[in-house]
């Protein structure tokens, strides 16, 4: 058995007023998560607290965290590959649960105190203790993101979270993985006391000691939705609520927290047991390992900036503001830099300005916070920012003269070291960039419309671009919270590339006759967040022509689609495209009798096909420099089934499971 005298992750220590430390502060990394060795110190904790409670040598205990930057995130995900049986996943589950009851039952009071994210396993452990103190900084957040990795808070937390906040507070944050602040947490019921700032909380900490608190459970009026029938009432209305969001075939990791919660929630205790039983399938089934597969691509995707890079963006400047330039500008604002937005027409300008003031209003809570965002935002119509900008983005018209001539002009005006950038979306970098002085300076930043929904931006590196100048323009990207995606320049880079030959065919269906509402209803069938001729009218159908062109897979002249451009029907913002659109939404036609599913999901396989053969042919040209980044590419740039781990991922499974049909004996 472990002994606190040989902790890596946690200091254990007893001060002269007999209250005992634990100071969480993993070894080798930046923030907390638990490991399985973090956890079994845990347990060796548990166990020295228990003997000074016992012999009096111990009054009460505080779990903290030594990193400067948050609490804890959660369960280490990395780990989570090396439970390969439900079995296993009970047993090592089970383990923690029985800490975390040792924890709750200790005969001396127990504080938890918090700073930063306080998340899945976090929240739970923090939920185990006596009383809980959190930082009211608007860094600290606490949730339950399991949903989003097709699972459920596992080490008890359904039960305990319900028992302190009730379970119409306690379910919705479950059930949506959302986070939540520390002010909403207190109002909750899932934090008992607020501190002004980490440094209080020690003091704070030792003063729950001395007066014995004990956070008190949920009162009766919260506690109702537990009893039957109000607890089926709410259940029903619960599975209403998250299929509008999910698919139970799809996600089914929600529903079952539902009937968990319908079916165990009238005895909390037995909840906890029940919890550990319908947590071990969802944590087996492909559709967790595959959102966990996404979870590592992400993180993947944001390691592509060299942490040791000297480059620190702060100022913005953007050439064109027109749809996709005033955007980017706003969303490098909103995430705290400073730019400056430039235009030939100073009309755009003062246009896109003020059409900024929606993000910051979605963005920051204060007028003081919207106010400062504002004034970060610079009118600039002649460019006289450009020289003290440490990133310089063009996003004029879509023509190669002009582009040149912009770049050539504004060359010699950099500061050193500066990102000089292209937003284009179809030229090549190497084109743009050969009549410039250093033409290895240029990047593609490529962003997607709408910018501030949208998570990829693609980083393009020319025949000529230097490698340095990439990776400052990956470090930019990972500063403005978006997710870079390095690709060679080649035609349609590689959003545009998979999504185009999946969007020509659909149209080619519709074309034919197929109706379109029951193509769009087959992708969505598959896991695609939208059908594919609703995405035509979504992105324009003018922006699909043009990048059906460049793809040379645009169909022949004459067709429905260049009619429709003709005629200014270019889908949403024209309120007509393949649908006739109202309020922002495409009215579809009902089928006279509901789809066959079977149908719908050949149908699905068969849309997605021509996507997942254009991502081989990436990989295969090596556009990306792994097949795993044109997996995290299309997913987070086109939405692609996150469930189904990407398209290589999928079709290679899909490979291996008809692999495995032909070899199964034949039964006599
Ligand atoms: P836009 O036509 O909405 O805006 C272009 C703006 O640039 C206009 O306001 C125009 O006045 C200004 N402009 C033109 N020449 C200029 C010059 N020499 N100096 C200063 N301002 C000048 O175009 P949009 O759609 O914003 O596209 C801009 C770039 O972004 C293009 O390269 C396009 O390929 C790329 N892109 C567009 C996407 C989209 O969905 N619209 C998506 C991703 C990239």
């Amino acid at each position: 058995m472990m002994d606190v005298s040989t902790l890596h992750d946690w200091r254990y220590s007893v001060d002269r007023q007999g209250i005992a430390w634990a100071v969480f502060d993993r070894e080798g990394e930046s923030q907390n998560s638990f490991s399985r060795r973090a956890l079994e110190e845990l347990g060796a904790i548990v166990e020295a607290v228990e003997r000074g409670a016992r012999d009096r040598t111990i009054r009460g205990l505080v779990i903290i965290s030594g990193k400067e930057k948050g609490f804890i995130v959660g369960a280490d995900v990395r780990e989570f590959e090396q439970l390969t049986s439900e079995r296993e996943v009970v047993e090592s589950v089970s383990l923690v649960n029985g800490y975390l009851d040792r924890i709750e039952r200790l005969a001396v009071p127990v504080v938890c105190c918090i700073h930063g994210f306080c998340l899945g396993g976090g929240l739970e452990l923090a939920l185990a203790c006596h009383w809980r103190i959190a930082t009211r900084d608007d860094a600290t957040r606490l949730g339950f993101p399991e949903v989003r990795l097709g699972i459920f808070p596992g080490f008890n937390g359904t039960a305990r979270s319900i028992r302190q906040a009730g379970a119409l507070a306690a379910m919705p944050l479950m059930l949506t993985g959302s986070m939540i602040r520390a002010g909403a947490a207190r109002g909750m019921g899932l934090i008992d006391e607020l501190a002004p700032s980490p440094l209080n909380l020690p003091w704070m900490a030792r003063r729950a000691i001395e007066r014995k608190r004990k956070s008190k459970a949920a009162p009766l009026w919260k506690d109702l939705a537990r009893q039957w029938p109000a607890r089926g009432l709410l259940a029903s209305r619960m599975r209403a609520e998250t299929a509008k969001k999910a698919r139970e075939d799809h996600y089914p990791a929600p529903f079952r927290l539902i009937d968990l919660f319908e079916t165990h929630a009238g005895n909390l205790d037995g909840m906890k047991a029940a919890e550990t039983r319908a947590f071990a399938p969802l944590m087996m089934s492909d559709t967790s390992r595959n959102l966990r597969r996404v979870f590592k691509l992400m993180e993947m995707l944001k390691a592509q900036a060299p942490k040791d890079l000297a480059f620190r963006p702060l100022r913005v400047h953007v050439i064109g503001a027109g749809v996709m330039g005033a955007d980017i500008a706003g969303w490098c604002v909103a995430s705290g830099m400073e730019v400056s937005l430039q235009d030939m027409n100073a009309d755009q300008i003062a246009k896109g300005l003020a059409a900024q003031k929606k993000l910051f209003a979605r963005k920051f809570r204060t007028k003081p916070l919207r106010d400062a965002a504002a004034a970060r935002l610079l009118a600039d119509p002649t460019g006289a920012n450009i020289s003290r900008a440490d990133v310089v983005i063009e996003a004029i018209v879509e023509r190669l003269e002009a582009k040149q001539n912009l770049f050539k002009s504004i060359e010699g005006k950099l500061k050193p070291g500066a990102v000089l950038a292209t937003n284009t979306s179809s030229i090549m970098i190497e084109e743009i960039a050969a009549p410039l002085a250093d033409p290895g300076r240029l990047i593609g930043i490529h962003f997607f419309n709408p910018v501030a929904q949208m998570p990829l931006v693609e980083i393009i590196k020319g025949t000529d671009t230097r490698d340095e100048e990439v990776q400052k323009g990956c470090a930019f990207v990972t500063a403005i919270d978006k997710f870079p995606l390095i690709a060679r320049s080649s035609p349609g880079f590689v959003v545009n590339r998979v999504l185009g030959p999946y969007m020509m065919a659909a149209l080619q269906r519709v074309e034919r006759g197929e109706a379109k509402e029951k193509i769009d209803e087959a992708a969505r069938t598959f896991g695609m967040p939208m059908g594919p001729v609703e995405l035509a009218d979504t992105v324009g159908l003018d922006v699909c022509a043009s990048v059906g062109n460049i793809l040379k897979i645009a169909p022949p002249g004459g067709s429905k689609l260049d009619q429709m451009v003709a005629a200014g029907k270019l889908g949403k913002k024209s309120g007509e495209g393949f649908y006739v659109w109202k309020d922002g939404k495409p009215q579809k036609a009902q089928p006279e009798k509901p789809w066959d599913k079977g149908e719908l999901e050949r149908l699905g396989r068969e849309l997605v096909d021509p996507l997942i053969r254009e991502a081989e042919r990436v990989r295969d040209e090596k556009i990306v420099e792994s097949a795993d980044l044109v997996d995290a590419g299309v997913i987070f740039g086109t939405g692609f089934a996150p469930f189904r781990g990407g398209p290589l991922h999928f079709a290679s499974n899909e490979v291996r499971s008809n692999v495995e049909v032909l070899r199964r004996p034949a039964v006599a």
